[in-house]
């Protein structure tokens, strides 16, 4: 049929454009994930390890739990850990918000990723606060990596942390310190879900156990697309989909839990690997995970408030100077699980003008 060169040539020519726009079809699609190098994957091991040795060893000898803070009355603490790869834009917020606080309350750590310039405040809270980080890329298990270096820390940093908030740059305070410890603390009533809200102790203001804020979603549409993003039997045999969830990666975790995350190599294994567009693993792994080690211990719920209406490209719906207003963060609060929610995302870094204005008045008022 080709006997003609002329016309052998002619096929060619017609058939390599084809070739082109089929190719996307026929490759494999573009992982989009880069791998983590051994070097940063050793560094977390060590760190992982250090952080669990220290508590094994504080649980076993309970008087010695506190030895390392420098407090002579030592209290629970909320430690809060800061996620950015970019500048605090609501440092001034924050910092009216800790304001006036004692400080054997809370402790403050942030991981930045160090190849951005970021700005490292001078004054105020997060002055000093900076943990060692590493490169972090959107949708990607770096970001895992970053949660669970910023929880190692905290547990290892002071063994008076208590719970761990996990917040970003674009996150703002709903309520004031005194009623987000209260709530996490103290109330026996603010976790409205808690199978424990009518019992006896908890009418009569006893606190029995404390449970992990975190959201964790099993019948979300876009799961099993999310579950075969690495290959379709990869996850197996440590999660099965039956077991795979989906939540957000703004929680507050108990410390049973963070040392959990930061022990757990068997799901690390799976969810590490590169991954094709669109599986968003810093949103599989930590919902997935508590599910599997300890549902009941887990509300099911997280306390930052977003607003998924109109999203693009997996981003929420950021709020705008224009939005701000006392109505809006009376609407964010808006919760049918707990009380209210605590923490909101996500604000435009122009907004913090606007929410100085209502800090006072609306914001930290109890
Ligand atoms: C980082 O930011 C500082 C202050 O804004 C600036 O002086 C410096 O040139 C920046 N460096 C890089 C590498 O962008
Ligand atoms: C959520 O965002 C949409 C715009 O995408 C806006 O119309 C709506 O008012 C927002 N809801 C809240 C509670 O802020
Ligand atoms: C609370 O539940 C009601 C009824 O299901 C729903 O309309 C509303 O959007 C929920 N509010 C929030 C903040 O989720």
């Amino acid at each position: 049929m080709y006997s003609n060169p002329f016309v052998l040539t002619f096929a060619l020519l017609v058939s390599l454009p084809i070739v082109f726009l089929l190719a996307p079809r026929i490759l494999p699609p573009r992982r989009t994930s880069v791998p983590i190098s051994l070097d940063d994957e050793l560094d977390d091991i060590s760190l992982f390890n250090r952080a669990v040795s220290l508590s094994s060893s504080n649980a076993n000898n309970p008087s010695k739990v506190f030895h390392l803070s420098s407090s002579k009355n030592p209290k629970l603490k909320l430690a809060f850990l800061f996620l950015t790869n970019s500048d605090l834009h609501f440092a001034p917020l924050w910092d009216r918000f800790f304001d006036g606080t004692p400080a054997n309350l809370y402790n403050i750590y942030v991981h930045a990723d160090p190849t951005v310039n970021v700005t490292r405040p001078t004054s105020g809270v997060f002055r000093g606060r900076f943990i060692p980080g590493k490169r972090t890329y959107r949708a990607s298990p770096t970001l895992i990596s970053a949660t669970r270096r910023l929880l190692a820390t905290a547990l290892l940093h002071d063994p008076a942390n208590a719970y761990f908030v996990v917040l970003s740059q674009h996150c703002i305070p709903l309520h004031s310190f005194r009623y987000v410890y209260g709530s996490l603390f103290v109330s026996s009533t603010f976790d409205l879900t808690s199978p424990e809200s009518d019992s006896v102790l908890s009418r009569l203001g006893v606190r029995e156990r404390y449970r992990s804020f975190i959201e964790i979603i099993s019948n979300e549409p876009r799961l099993w697309k999310r579950y075969i993003a690495r290959g379709r039997f990869v996850m197996m045999p440590e999660v099965s989909f039956e077991q795979f969830r989906v939540g957000s990666q703004f929680f507050a975790l108990t410390r049973r839990h963070a040392l959990v995350v930061i022990k757990d190599r068997a799901l690390w294994r799976k969810f590490k690997l590169p991954c094709y567009k669109d599986c968003y693993p810093e949103e599989h792994y930590f919902p997935t995970l508590l599910s599997m080690a300890d549902p009941d211990g887990c509300t099911k719920y997280t306390l930052t408030r977003v607003n998924w209406t109109g999203t693009v490209n997996g981003h929420p719906h950021t709020y705008r100077p224009a939005e701000v207003s006392k109505e809006l963060i009376y609407r964010l609060r808006e919760s049918n699980q707990s009380d209210s929610y605590l923490f909101a995302r996500k604000f435009a870094p122009d907004c913090l003008q606007p929410l100085m204005r209502l800090a006072k008045s609306v914001i930290l008022k109890d």
